[in-house]
């Protein structure tokens, strides 16, 4: 059957105690919102997702923007129910089922989506709504049954008796509508409540009113439906999708010691027979491939890694490219879009920014290589500098294949240095160096012998005048 899916986003989220929109708050690396488009993505088209914004909607919008979702915007926020009256315009001519969903509520799959849908398909009522039990209720509406397990009403913990109060069956927040229904009896809703909000739970005690049966799906494992409410809370979703991502990629292949320490961003993709050693973060929209090693307490962020790649001990590599039998660290830098090529080496505090690496290039120790490009089979000595920036402008530095650059190289760009050419350690290099060429630019040594026998003798003869 046709299913729409309306997405409520458009709160603060007064208990997150924040400047930025509660759905804009990130768990396992994407904001609130982004898990929930994602669960409906696989239960509706894009174009059949409603979006309901309001505080910073335009942040919220952007964000969404290239999953091909619609947005209604909901001026003020009168409730959930109210946020839903928003879309009726919108979604005017889309019949079948109407889901609705609360964007913070990051854990739900789409399993559940999907198990929701086909038990509202094959059943007379008029809605379906995802029920769980909890041990600590409180925050959660309480669902009161009917003696023949349907939902009779719902009730708000504000507005609960203290009878009430002990029911640790809740409403989840995810609920699927017969549109038809919904639509003819949400005009019904009224805002008689403490907070003068239009509830959308209202919506079960309505249509039951009206001779519906409203029924309930209750699910066992009641984490996939944490509403997110608090940082507390926040920190909770945190962890269980990082831990769900851990369980993800070792079932694929990946090995992850010390899991717990580990964190993993939800699109990270990491390939098989890859180790992953403790305390790494892997962030963003990175890519790992297979054979690889990311050495204990690295940072990789929205970079690419291909296989056999190795990455030692306390690396951080960000929006970059490492390829194939390359190696990286201990304690490495890659940022700002380095890329380095196959079997290259990147050694102890060598730090690249925009700068590419040839395959087979080494630099093992104690460099800054920036805005530079780097042929294959060059050797980088220990201290070399590209000297990239002039005080208002960066420059670069092109090094030909098979050029070796003495330990201690200051290159000042823009500088070119031409193929298979030696540079003499300790060189300051500012004009271009031709290929197979030797260029050394630093004072001649001077060496001066006995230099001290005299200058003691010396200092002796000026002792005994003095004395006389
Ligand atoms: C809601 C339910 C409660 C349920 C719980 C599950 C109601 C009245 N209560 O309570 O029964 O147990 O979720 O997590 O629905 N929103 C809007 N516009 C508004 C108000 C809210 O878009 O005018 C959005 C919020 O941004 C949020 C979602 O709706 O994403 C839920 O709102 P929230 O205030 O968190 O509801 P709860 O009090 O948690
Ligand atoms: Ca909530």
């Amino acid at each position: 059957m046709n299913t729409t899916v309306i997405i409520l986003a458009a709160g603060l989220g007064t208990r997150m105690r924040s400047k930025k929109a509660k759905v804009l708050h990130r768990a396992g690396g994407l904001a609130l919102i982004e898990h929930v488009v994602a669960a409906a993505r696989e239960v509706a088209p894009p174009d059949r997702i409603l979006v309901v914004t309001g505080h910073q909607a335009d942040e919220v919008e952007s964000l969404l923007c290239g999953t091909g979702v619609r947005f209604v915007r909901q001026r003020k926020q009168k409730g959930t129910g109210h946020a839903v009256v928003a879309c009726k315009e919108a979604v005017a001519g889309e019949d079948g089922l109407l889901m609705v969903l609360y964007g913070d509520t990051p854990l739900l799959s789409a399993a559940a989506l999907l198990r929701l849908r086909t038990t509202q398909e094959g059943s007379p009522s008029a809605a379906t709504l995802i029920t769980t039990t909890l041990d600590d209720p409180t925050g959660y509406g309480r669902v009161i049954l009917g003696v023949d397990r349907n939902v009779r009403a719902i009730v708000e913990e504000r507005a609960c008796t203290i009878e009430q109060r002990g029911i640790h069956v809740i409403n989840s927040g995810i609920y699927c509508f017969r549109s038809d229904l919904l639509w003819k009896y949400i005009a019904e809703l009224k805002p008689n409540n403490i907070a003068h909000e239009f509830y959308l739970t209202d919506m079960a005690e309505i249509l039951t009113r009206h001779g519906y049966q409203v029924q309930a799906m209750h699910v066992a494992d009641s984490t996939e439906l944490l509403g997110i409410n608090t940082r507390v809370d926040l920190a909770n979703a945190d962890r269980i999708l990082r831990q769900r991502k851990n369980e993800e990629l070792m079932l694929a292949g990946v090995t992850v010691e010390r899991p717990e320490t580990v964190t993993i961003d939800t699109p990270v993709q990491v390939g098989m027979d890859t180790v992953i050693e403790p305390f790494t973060r892997l962030l963003g929209t990175t890519q790992i491939g297979e054979d690889c090693r990311i050495g204990a307490g690295s940072i990789i962020e929205s970079a690419v890694l291909a296989d056999r790649v190795t990455v030692k001990p306390y690396s951080m590599i960000a929006d970059s490219r490492v390829d194939s039998g390359a190696q990286i660290g201990p304690f490495s830098r890659l940022r700002m879009n380095a890329e380095v090529q196959a079997d290259a080496r990147v050694g102890n505090f060598v730090e690249l920014k925009k700068t590419r690496l040839g395959a087979g290039t080494k630099s093992q120790h104690l460099a800054y290589l920036g805005d530079a490009v780097i042929g294959d089979r060059v050797n980088i000595g220990a201290g070399t500098i590209t000297c990239n920036f002039d005080g208002q402008k960066k420059h670069e530095t092109v090094i030909g294949d098979g050029a070796f650059i003495g330990s201690n190289s200051t290159l000042v760009a823009p500088i070119e240095i031409g193929k298979e050419s030696y540079i003499g350690a300790g060189s300051v290099i500012t004009t271009p160096v031709p290929v197979q060429a030797l260029a050394l630019g630093r004072a001649r040594q001077v060496v001066k012998p006995d230099w001290v026998v005299k200058k003691r003798e010396k200092r002796a003869v000026a002792k005994k005048r003095s004395a006389v």
